[in-house]
């Protein structure tokens, strides 16, 4: 199973597996990281999954949509490694991916 390698706002690292087409964001909650809130429960609508990606695989993630790019515009904390969690589908080809969970807004 690829492995997620999730990086809490203390800066605590932590190895998880997931499963090939789970959300990052659902595994990441599935393994009780309790400040990654995900409120909407992944339709794109809350911006509270938003995490700072590893630029080492930038290349191998899903384009931002319009929808993900205008919420994450709404973050005080977004950089140019920021994602909505949720809009990542978790696959082999990221396996040891590793994200940051973002500040909270
Ligand atoms: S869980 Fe709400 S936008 Fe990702």
């Amino acid at each position: 199973m690829p492995k997620l390698v999730v990086v809490t706002r203390s800066g605590e690292e932590s190895t998880v597996e997931g499963d090939e087409g789970l959300a990052v964001m659902e595994i990441i909650r599935d393994n009780g990281f309790d400040e990654l809130l995900a409120l909407c429960g992944g339709c794109c609508s809350c911006a509270t999954c938003h995490v700072h990606v590893d630029p080492a695989f930038a290349e191998l993630l899903p384009p931002m949509s319009e929808d993900e790019n205008d919420l994450l515009d709404s973050s005080d904390h977004r950089d140019a490694r920021s994602r909505l969690s949720c809009q990542i589908p978790f696959s082999d080809e990221l396996d040891g991916l590793r994200v940051t969970i973002a500040q909270e807004d």
